[in-house]
Order: C-alpha cells, then structure tokens, then sequence
C-alpha cells in the first residue's frame, strides 16, 4: 500500500469544503490513517515548498498557504500518489477537468484549494514534515475485501 499527503489549503477551510474533499476521498476506497488541523509556521511553509523558492510565485505561495488553518492527512491506498493527483485535478483550476476537486470548487491558480504529493518521494518528505511517526495510524477496515480484490 502506498501513502500521500494531501492538505486542505486555506481556502478550501475558509469555504467549508473540508468535509466534502474528505469524502471524496473515502468514497474512492481510500484510508485516512493521519489526520490534523494546523496553521503552518512560516518556516514549515517554506521547507514544503523548498521545490519552489526560486519561482516568481514563492513568495505569494507562502503568503497564501500560511493565510488561515490547514486540514493536513496521510492517506493510504493502491497508487494513492497517482489516484489522489487525479482526484485533485491540474495545478490550475481553470484547465481542471469537471469532477476533479479543483474543477468543481477553483478558478484562481492561487487559489486552488488543495494540495497531493506529486511523486512517492514527494508523499514520503511531506508526510516526515507534518507528522510524527506515532500520529499515523495502523488499523484495517473491514471493507478492504470491498475495495480491493486481494
Ligand atoms: P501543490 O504542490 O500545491 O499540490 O500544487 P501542484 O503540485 O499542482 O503545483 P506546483 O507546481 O507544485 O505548484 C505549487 C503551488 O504554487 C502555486 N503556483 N502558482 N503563479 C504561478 O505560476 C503558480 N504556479 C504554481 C499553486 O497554488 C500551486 O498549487
Ligand atoms: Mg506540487
């Protein structure tokens, strides 16, 4: 099973869409094995986006990201790297596909609503920078043999 990091940008606290991103989620069979609310530190901002300092975009990106509370979580799954992307839909919610949570809920590339590890690299440095070891947690779920073949 592969693990990513998703997060709930300001934005999508701030319009109340915490609840529907998180069920989007469960619905496609995926597990939520860590999950909290933060506002991120300057600094954690920054190393989140280290990819990013050199871009034009760096400082309003941090700026944007720090602007209110967060929903963080570790999700777990099948390719769940490559499965959450989908859901996620592309960085601009313009050029985001109908169905996709940035398709139904964006407009803004700025104000996009969501954030999904990009690789298993990605998922695995994220996850390190949001959460103890001892917050993600290890259970099954009995659905599983409904989810998954084997
Ligand atoms: P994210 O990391 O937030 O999940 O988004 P992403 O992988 O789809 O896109 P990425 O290239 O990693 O960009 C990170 C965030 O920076 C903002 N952005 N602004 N003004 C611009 O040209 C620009 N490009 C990117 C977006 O908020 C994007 O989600
Ligand atoms: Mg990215």
């Amino acid at each position: 099973m592969e693990r990513t990091f998703v997060m709930v940008k300001p934005d999508g606290v701030q319009r109340g869409l915490v609840g529907e991103i998180i069920s989007r989620l469960e619905r496609k069979g995926l597990k939520i094995v860590a999950i909290k609310m933060l506002k991120i530190p300057m600094e954690m901002a920054e190393k989140h986006y280290e990819e990013h300092k050199n871009k034009p975009f760096f400082s309003s990106l941090i700026s944007y990201i720090t602007s209110g509370p967060v929903v963080a979580m570790v999700v777990e799954g099948k390719n769940a790297v490559k499965v959450v992307r989908k859901l996620v839909g592309a960085t601009n919610p313009a050029e985001a596909e109908p169905g996709t949570i940035r398709g139904d809920f964006g407009l803004d590339l700025g104000r996009n609503v969501v954030h999904a590890s990009d690789s298993i690299t990605s998922a695995d440095r994220e996850i390190r920078l949001f959460f103890k070891d001892d917050e993600i947690l290890n259970y099954e779920r009995d659905l599983d043999a409904w989810v998954y073949e084997k």
